[in-house]
């Protein structure tokens, strides 16, 4: 399953790829206004630390006006994914651009009958948000188990990227139920490194290894 961090600081993704496990961003509207700066200059430097996908989404209301935002996202760097909403004139404008031969990110999608009219429409991925289903009582987890099964049963090659993803629960579910991306905040990737009882043997093993090796002692 790859990693994508979902946000749009660049300090943020500057200190998650030093782990190396980092292979996209995804950015949306909110996550772009919060840095400050016009979405091609953020995505620029975005697409400067991380060599993978990066998500910039249009804003445009029309399809037509989509694909012209589409058309000046994806020339600003090759890696550059095209990120439209599950609407009718998103939907027709993620088939122009796929037809011109770009990368569209499906996104806001909230149902398995959204997800079907993605990959028709010929979406590169398709981003269900399980979180923003949890908060109104629904089994985000769910759709992506059946978007999952949907695309395999017809073999579309839409990638199923699980957003809005707030847990390592999530993170574990999503990668047990074959989500091909998890993105996440940047506080859920540092989570997923975490466990107390990997903190308490580093601690155990370094204090018996000093007891013995007192005069070149490691890790003090
Ligand atoms: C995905 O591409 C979205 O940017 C994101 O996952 C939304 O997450 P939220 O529901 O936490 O805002």
């Amino acid at each position: 399953m790859k990693f994508f961090l979902d946000t749009a600081n660049l300090d943020e993704i500057k200190r998650a790829s030093t782990w190396g496990i980092v292979d996209g961003v995804t950015t949306n509207p909110s996550l772009i206004a919060k840095e400050g700066n016009p979405i091609d200059e953020q995505i620029r430097r975005i697409c400067d630390l991380v060599d993978g996908d990066i998500s910039a989404e249009v804003v445009a209301a029309t399809h037509r006006e989509m694909v012209k935002e589409g058309r000046r996202l994806a020339a600003i760097h090759k890696n550059v994914v095209v990120k439209c909403p599950l609407t009718r004139e998103g939907i027709i404008a993620t088939n122009e651009l796929f037809n011109e031969g770009h990368r569209v990110n499906v996104t806001l999608c909230f149902s398995s009958a959204q997800a079907l009219i993605a990959a028709k429409a010929g979406a590169y991925i398709i981003s269900p948000f399980v979180g923003r289903l949890d908060d109104m009582g629904q089994d985000g987890m769910e759709l992506i188990r059946q978007i999952v099964t949907i695309y395999q049963n017809y073999g579309y090659a839409t990638r199923v990227l699980a957003a809005s993803l707030r847990s390592t629960n999530h993170v574990i579910e999503c990668a047990l139920a074959g989500a091909h991306i998890a993105t996440v905040p940047f506080k859920v990737l540092d989570g997923l490194f975490n466990h107390v009882l990997t903190d308490r043997g580093l601690e155990q093993f370094l204090a018996d290894y000093n007891k013995v090796f007192a005069e070149t002692p490691v890790g003090v």
